[in-house]
């Protein structure tokens, strides 16, 4: 594991330690949804206990949940999967993402990343004995990652593009046109495509979500992640998918079976009953994010902080810089004065140093009292930049 990302990782639990020990704490730098899981999941858990469905499932997963994620997929994506052949479920989308950094990925390949990006891409490539290439992006384009700089990087070491949108942390969408342009780079390469769309249910304004496996050429060559864990609020019951041409998901299943065997069946339960069940908690949680978004978006604005517009999933990567601190002194200075805990950027990549992680995954009145908290810093900063002394 590379080293700046293992000491990116230890700062954000020395930081989560310290707003533990803070009684009034606001969070807003973690990526889990603040929802309670909805109740028929949660009574469907209790039920398949009750009934003693302790029985084995293979290790793709429940044939029933296959179906609903087929059907789900189908519907929301616009791909249709074989149940049988085309799709594995998996213990959460971590361990999707590393399955499918495996079955594509070996020694000395490469794989195209715009950057930033989720951590954990890194760390799964490099355990395959892969290297990332990475494209930059940019607050002023919206994080966007141009295909011609991906088109620029290709060479015959190149095996896959990842493509993640919304993406984490910069939640930047990919929009159609690029979609097409990027699946188009695959097409003509010969590359593979690994596509996670986890907050794909989160788009915001006029924004649209694209699956890349839905553009032409695509399917055969691609295998996209997703998972129950942001939509319907279930970090914690592990519970996600792969889907892609049966010839890849062969290996996956493969690779699933002799890692983990099958997911938890109880989650699998819960995760039928997500996908099946009533879906208006998920629109609860999308429009509550529309609310919770706009307020930090005033804020970061009275605040004079600038931003790439967030389009996608739950994040905000906001650039300080101009206060010529590191985000690591700026989110440790805030966290200890103010205790309202933001993400340093340096913990995603030395490059993004400037940069903040924030989250709206907290109750609004809360979200709005580590807002104003962080106003009160930031003016403290401010002062210290006019006599020349922050740090
Ligand atoms: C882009 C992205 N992919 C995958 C994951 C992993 O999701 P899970 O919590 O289901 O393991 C995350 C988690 O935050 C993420 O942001």
């Amino acid at each position: 594991m590379p080293e700046r990302k293992k000491s990116g990782t230890n700062l954000l639990y020395s930081m989560m330690a310290e707003a533990a020990s803070y009684d009034d704490a606001v969070i807003m730098g973690r990526g889990d949804p603040d929802f309670d899981t909805p109740e028929h999941i949660i009574a469907a858990a209790k039920e398949a206990m009750v009934q003693n469905h302790s029985d084995s499932s293979p290790p793709e997963g429940l044939p029933e949940l296959r179906e609903a994620i087929a059907a789900r997929v189908e519907r929301v994506n616009g791909v249709a999967y074989d149940p049988a052949s085309e799709i594995v479920v998996t213990n959460g989308g971590q361990e999707a993402l590393f399955l499918m950094v495996l079955t594509l990925i070996g020694p000395g390949d490469e794989m195209i990343v715009p950057e930033p990006n989720y951590n954990t891409y890194l760390d799964s490539t490099r355990f395959a004995g892969g290297r990332q290439i990475e494209v930059d992006t940019f607050p002023q384009q919206n994080f966007r990652a141009d295909p011609a700089d991906v088109r620029r990087n290709v060479n015959e070491r190149t095996k896959a593009l990842l493509l993640v949108s919304p993406n984490n942390p910069a939640a930047s969408v990919i929009s159609p046109q690029d979609m097409r342009d990027l699946v188009q780079i695959a097409c003509d390469h010969d590359l593979f495509i690994i596509s996670d769309e986890i907050y794909d249910l989160f788009v915001y304004d006029d924004v649209v979500h694209t699956s890349a496996a839905a553009m032409p050429g695509a399917r055969e060559r691609t295998l996209t992640l997703n998972a129950l864990s942001k939509a319907y609020s279930m970090t914690g019951w592990r519970v996600g998918w792969v889907t892609g041409p049966a010839p890849l998901m062969e290996r996956l299943r493969e690779l699933k079976a002799a890692i983990t065997g099958a997911t938890s069946i109880i989650s699998q339960y819960a995760g039928i009953a997500a996908l099946t069940g009533p879906q208006e908690p998920v629109q609860m949680m999308a429009d509550t994010y529309v609310r919770r978004r706009r307020a930090v978006l005033q804020a970061l604005d009275e605040m004079g902080i600038e931003y790439g517009v967030p389009e996608g999933g739950q994040f905000i990567f906001a650039d300080i810089g101009f206060t010529g601190m590191d985000s690591m002194q700026f989110a440790q200075r805030v966290l200890t004065e103010q205790h309202v805990l933001v993400y340093p950027g340096s913990a995603f990549s030395e490059a993004r140093k400037q940069y903040i992680r924030m989250t709206f995954l907290q109750p609004e009145d809360k979200l709005r009292e580590g807002l104003e908290r962080m106003k009160i810093a930031m003016e403290g900063i401010r002062a210290e930049l006019g006599n020349g002394s922050a740090s």
